[in-house]
């Protein structure tokens, strides 16, 4: 009897210490970049909403370490709407929006919805165009969903519900750029013309959510910038290193059956890291 007991209020305490760990607050690694009153902190600091208006523009907010590497998560639902033209955004880049650092490489690492389409591009010294979008295997829109980019000095790596659907390999050995500085996390809502055309903004405002502000990422110190290169980051282990055999599957199986474009095809785009990222 005492036995029972004790493992239903061991049962109770792993309950109660798994959900606490599930929720890490905005305010614990994130801080608004601007949009004043379009950014709403919802569920007791558990959630965040974005809202993009024809008068006020969109929001945004952003880590408040940088980092050298990590597995970095997101849980986003998308404005269920007529949403061409508008972009929901969660990447990976190297200075603070609208802050240029002078003499320092752009690299960026995006995750966008194009409206309901998703998109993932990368800027790798300075260079652009190199998008690859996708219609998604669900509806953006109908319930949040993970979306994680994985960096370490070997891939950075896309998933989405866990499944691999974009990688960009450490090539440099081939000539082709790999972030070494320091990135942080940002998010967004805004609008662009290149997202699908103008906004219908009698559909407005444009509201998306994000939950799940964990941060799984080596805070970059200055210092000694190898030291995020650390095995003792589980991200950086050699099982991280390539996709594993079933990860390699998801992406075959999304590139074949869910992108429609790939800046690869496009030969005036198509870099040498192309014929080895897929
Ligand atoms: C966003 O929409 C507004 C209102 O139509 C427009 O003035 C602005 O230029 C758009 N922004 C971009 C980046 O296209
Ligand atoms: C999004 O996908 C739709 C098809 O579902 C397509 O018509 C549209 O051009 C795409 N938008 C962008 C910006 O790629």
């Amino acid at each position: 009897m005492m036995a029972y007991f004790a493992s239903i209020i061991f049962l109770v305490f792993v309950l109660i210490f798994s959900s606490c760990r599930a929720q890490v607050k905005f305010d614990k690694n994130y801080k608004q970049t601007w949009g004043e009153d379009h950014l709403t902190v919802t569920d007791g600091g558990n959630g965040v909403s974005l809202m993009l208006n024809e008068q006020h523009g969109g929001a945004g907010f952003i880590s408040l370490s940088d980092f050298g590497s990590g597995f970095f998560e997101i849980e986003m639902k998308i404005p269920n709407k007529n949403t061409n033209g508008v972009i929901t955004s969660f990447y990976l880049q190297e200075v603070a929006f609208g802050k240029p650092v002078e003499g320092v490489n752009h690299f960026e690492f995006d995750i966008e919805f194009y409206g309901r389409n998703f998109s993932t591009n990368v800027f790798a010294k300075d260079q652009g165009h190199r998008e690859q979008l996708f219609h998604l295997w669900f509806d953006p829109t109908a319930g949040f969903h993970k979306y994680q980019i994985l960096w370490n000095q070997h891939q950075i790596a896309w998933f989405v519900d866990g499944e691999a659907v974009r990688i960009w390999k450490n090539l440099q050995h081939r000539g082709v750029a790999f972030p070494s500085q320091p990135l942080h996390v940002e998010a967004s809502i805004w609008n662009a013309t290149f997202a699908g055309g103008n906004v219908d903004w009698s559909q407005a405002p444009f509201t998306a959510f994000y939950k799940d502000f964990a941060m799984n990422a080596c805070v970059y110190q200055g210092s000694n910038p190898k030291e995020c290169y650390s095995e003792k980051y589980y991200w950086n282990q050699k099982q991280y290193w390539t996709l594993t055999p079933a990860q390699q599957a998801q992406l075959t199986n999304h590139r074949k059956n869910h992108m429609y474009f790939d800046y690869c095809s496009d030969s005036s785009k198509a870099g040498p890291e192309c014929k080895f990222n897929q």
